[in-house]
């Protein structure tokens, strides 16, 4: 069983009339050798606890615009993905060219309406549950989202968003933060002087699916601890988005609105749908990298 601890790195944000401030550029991610994820992504979802609609229909909008849509305009949610996928470029052996696309789909969902393991998921009740996210279906990516009122092993000590791997299964964990850890509700919470509201409208959904998107960065460029990552204090390891915590943009000093919800977005989905996503680590330019 492992688990990587990942750090959160305050970068400080100034919003003033100019440019937002951007990745200071101390840290790198650096390709340790081991395999990424890679090919197509199944994902088993199991609902925990009392997740609302809105959360459920946000999640999957979210995974629904991983995939080139086409449609809607950017930027797009499939753009911050192309980051993602990106990586594989970038390994040692990955010649700066040629990434593939993962083609991402829900194979399986299932709903634990009753908390069925109670309200703090550890990770051997994560390890029970890993049969009803995947279905059992071979090559699924196990994903556990839990509300509002569940506690997610280690969501608040000195992580947000939570991947790992348990009997080579690799498996992504999300909760509302809202009342569990706050600041991994950023920057909808504990962003004192800039208001940033979120654009479904259910600050649990937006941030859930900014932890979502961190999670799933992580289990794909880091799923067996020796892909890429960056060392932080101690043991604790910086990820692609961890390493580029708190940045509202990379490129311009305000976020669009949503006239429809008041919300602010970086990037659009499906159906109209908007997100904010975190910054990722563009192994590119090697730099913090936004939608906008
Ligand atoms: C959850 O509990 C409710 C109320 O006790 C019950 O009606 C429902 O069948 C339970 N659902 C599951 C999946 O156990």
């Amino acid at each position: 069983m492992a688990s990587f601890r990942i750090a959160c790195l305050v970068v400080l944000l100034v919003l003033v009339a100019g440019p937002v401030a951007v990745w200071g550029g101390t840290v790198a991610l650096t390709h340790r050798g081991g395999r990424l994820l890679t090919g197509n992504l199944n994902i088993g979802i199991l609902w925990y606890g009392a997740v609302t609609e809105k959360q459920k229909q946000a999640v999957h909008s979210f995974l629904n615009s991983l995939n080139p849509s086409g449609g809607d305009g950017e930027p797009q949610v499939s753009s911050w993905w192309h980051v993602v996928e990106s990586y594989q470029a970038y390994t040692k052996t990955g010649g700066g060219k040629g990434s593939p696309t993962f083609t991402v789909k829900v194979v399986n969902e299932q709903y634990d309406p009753n908390y069925s393991l109670g309200k703090v998921l550890i990770k051997d009740f994560i390890k029970k549950l890993m049969p009803k996210a995947t279905g059992g279906k071979p090559n699924t990516l196990a994903l556990f989202v839990a509300s509002k009122g569940v506690t997610v092993q280690d969501m608040c000590a000195g992580s947000c968003a939570q991947h790992g791997l348990i009997d080579e299964q690799p498996y992504v964990a999300v909760g509302d933060p809202e009342e569990e850890c706050p600041e991994c509700a950023w920057p909808f919470l504990e962003a004192p002087g800039i208001s940033v509201k979120p654009p479904s409208g259910e600050v649990g959904a937006d941030a859930m699916v900014m932890l979502l998107a961190g999670g799933l960065a992580g289990a794909v460029t880091n799923p067996y601890g020796d892909g890429f990552y960056a060392d932080a204090r101690g043991d604790d390891i910086l990820e692609a988005t961890s390493v580029c915590s708190h940045i509202l943009s990379a490129q311009q000093a305000r976020l669009p609105v949503d006239p429809a919800t008041g919300g602010a977005y970086n990037a659009k989905g499906v159906s109209g749908t908007k997100f904010f996503l975190p910054a990722i680590w563009n192994p590119k330019t090697s730099s913090c990298w936004t939608p906008l």
